[in-house]
Order: structure tokens, then C-alpha cells, then sequence
């Protein structure tokens, strides 16, 4: 629609330095409260993009967030009254444009990450400091990208702790234009 703000596409995810994302039998592999909580101050009251799996995992976390749930089930009903199904991407953009959202928090799975990547202008990863691909054959990984496609806008890197059994980076990234 012609006076329609463009929608912007924010990839948000969690990764280890080997790429992974999940452990591929369910859950993520680990448990990092700082990074949790990060995460719930980006996408508080936003749009959010979550594949089916990945929503089933996250059941009870969603309070002021609006989840788009992605399955090719028709009959699939998210419990929030302030949730959203899509039976493709291209819809769950229509939803969030329609909306009057300017952006969307794409929260994965691996396959969601995979496709709306293209469309991403906006990455705020958080950078595990740990290498578990050998403990996790089976693994979800986030999609391969060209570091020099991006630029840094923030970069915000913390130690372990008693309660992070791993350091970590918050790193923003922009795709750079041509
Ligand atoms: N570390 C992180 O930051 C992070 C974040 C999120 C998730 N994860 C992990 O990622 C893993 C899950 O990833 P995943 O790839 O297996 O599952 P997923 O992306 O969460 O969900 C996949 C499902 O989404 C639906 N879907 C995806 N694309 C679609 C499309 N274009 N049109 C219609 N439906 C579509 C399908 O549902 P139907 O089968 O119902 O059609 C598909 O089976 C879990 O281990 C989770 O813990 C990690």
C-alpha cells in the first residue's frame, strides 16, 4: 500500500561460535539468563516471527509480544489473543504491514532464520563463546552470512558468571548497502 512504512526485518538469535542455534532433539543448548533477558527487552510489545516448533517451545513465555506463528497447519491456534498465524512468510509480513509495524523480530527456528535472511536489514545475534558441535551432531544452526555484508552499529561483550556458564557478545549488525 502506497503510504504504508516499509517493514524492516530484524534477525534476533542466540548462536555459538561453531553456528548453533538448538540442540535438534528440542530446546536450545543452553541455559544463559543474561541473554534471556536481552531478549525480552528487544522484543517486548513487538511483532515477533516464530516457526511453529520453535513457538511450541517458548508455550507461557509471551506477554506483551505479538507472535506470528508460521505452520502450514490451517487448524493451528495460538493460545495469545494478540497472536497471529501465517501459512507463509510473504503472509506474515502482510500481517505485520498491516499491523502498522515499521519492524519484525524474526525469533527463529533455523528454518525461519534461513529464509527471512535475504530479507534481513537488521542482526542482533548474541555470540555464545563455546564450540558444542561435536556434543550435538543433530544440531539446528543459524543460516551461513557474509561478515562483510554487515557492519557493527554496537557491540556489547560480557565475561562468565556464576549464573552465564558462558561469555558472550551482543553484537547489532546492518546490512551494509551497495
Ligand atoms: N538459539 C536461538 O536463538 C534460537 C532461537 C529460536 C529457535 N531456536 C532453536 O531452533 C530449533 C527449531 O528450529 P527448526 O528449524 O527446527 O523449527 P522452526 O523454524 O521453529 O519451525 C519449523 C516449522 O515452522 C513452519 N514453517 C517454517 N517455514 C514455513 C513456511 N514458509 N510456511 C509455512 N510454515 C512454515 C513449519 O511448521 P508446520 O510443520 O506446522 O507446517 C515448520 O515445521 C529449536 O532447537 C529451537 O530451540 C534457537
Amino acid at each position: 500500500m502506497a503510504n504504508q512504512p516499509r517493514l524492516e526485518i530484524c534477525l534476533i538469535a542466540a548462536l555459538s561460535e561453531d553456528g548453533i542455534i538448538g540442540t535438534g532433539h528440542g530446546g536450545i543448548p543452553w541455559k544463559l539468563p543474561r541473554d534471556g533477558a536481552h531478549f525480552r527487552t528487544i522484543v517486548t510489545g513487538k511483532s515477533i516471527l516464530l516457526g511453529r516448533i520453535t513457538y511450541a517451545e517458548m508455550a507461557g513465555w509471551f506477554r506483551t509480544e505479538r507472535p506470528i506463528v508460521l505452520t502450514s497447519n490451517v487448524s493451528f491456534h495460538p493460545r495469545e489473543k494478540q497472536s497471529h498465524v501465517a501459512s507463509s512468510l510473504e503472509a506474515a509480513l502482510r500481517i505485520a504491514s498491516g499491523a502498522g509495524d515499521t519492524e519484525l523480530f524474526v525469533c527463529g527456528g533455523a528454518s525461519v532464520y534461513g529464509q527471512a535472511l535475504p530479507l534481513a536489514s537488521r542482526m542482533i545475534l548474541t555470540h555464545v563463546k563455546t564450540r558444542i558441535g561435536d556434543m550435538y551432531p543433530e544440531a539446528a544452526r543459524f543460516p551461513a552470512f557474509d561478515p562483510e555484508e554487515w557492519m557493527i552499529e554496537r557491540e556489547d561483550a560480557y565475561h562468565a558468571d556464576e549464573d552465564n556458564p558462558y561469555a558472550m557478545g551482543m553484537v547489532w549488525y546492518r546490512r551494509r548497502r551497495e
